[in-house]
């Protein structure tokens, strides 16, 4: 994984239960959407911006989820570029980049790792 943990603000986004499996659901933090995938298959858990950087459409979350080369990603649902969960990059050859957000698992619910400046907290 390359994101970065450190100075991060855990925020509380909700159930396990509420997450659908092997899909996304969007989550507004502070004034900013953020896609959480939930890869029940792989028991693996990722978030990235809900934007799609092609266009700035917030539809990520219900993007397609997949590998390359086991590598997970999401398929953007408008014009099917992919994006790597790991990396944030475009995968489809072009220079686009999503963020990327730590998810955390605990007890049941699901939190995000987020750079204070997202919420608005100083810390
Ligand atoms: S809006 Fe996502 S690929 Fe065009």
């Amino acid at each position: 994984m390359s994101v970065d943990t450190k100075n991060k603000e855990r925020v509380f986004i909700g159930p396990v239960s509420e997450f659908e499996k092997e899909g996304g659901v969007s989550a507004k933090v502070g004034e900013k959407q953020i896609a959480i995938f939930y890869f029940e298959s792989r028991n693996e858990w990722y978030a990235c911006d809900n934007a799609c950087p092609h266009t700035g459409d917030m539809v990520l979350s219900r993007g397609y989820l997949g590998d390359t080369n086991g590598d997970p990603k999401v398929v953007c649902p408008l014009h099917k570029r992919n994006y790597s969960l790991t990396s944030g990059e475009c995968l489809s050859g072009e220079n686009y980049k999503v963020n990327l957000y730590p998810v955390i698992v605990e007890n049941g619910s699901v939190y995000l790792e987020v750079d204070p400046s997202i919420t608005g907290n100083k810390g």
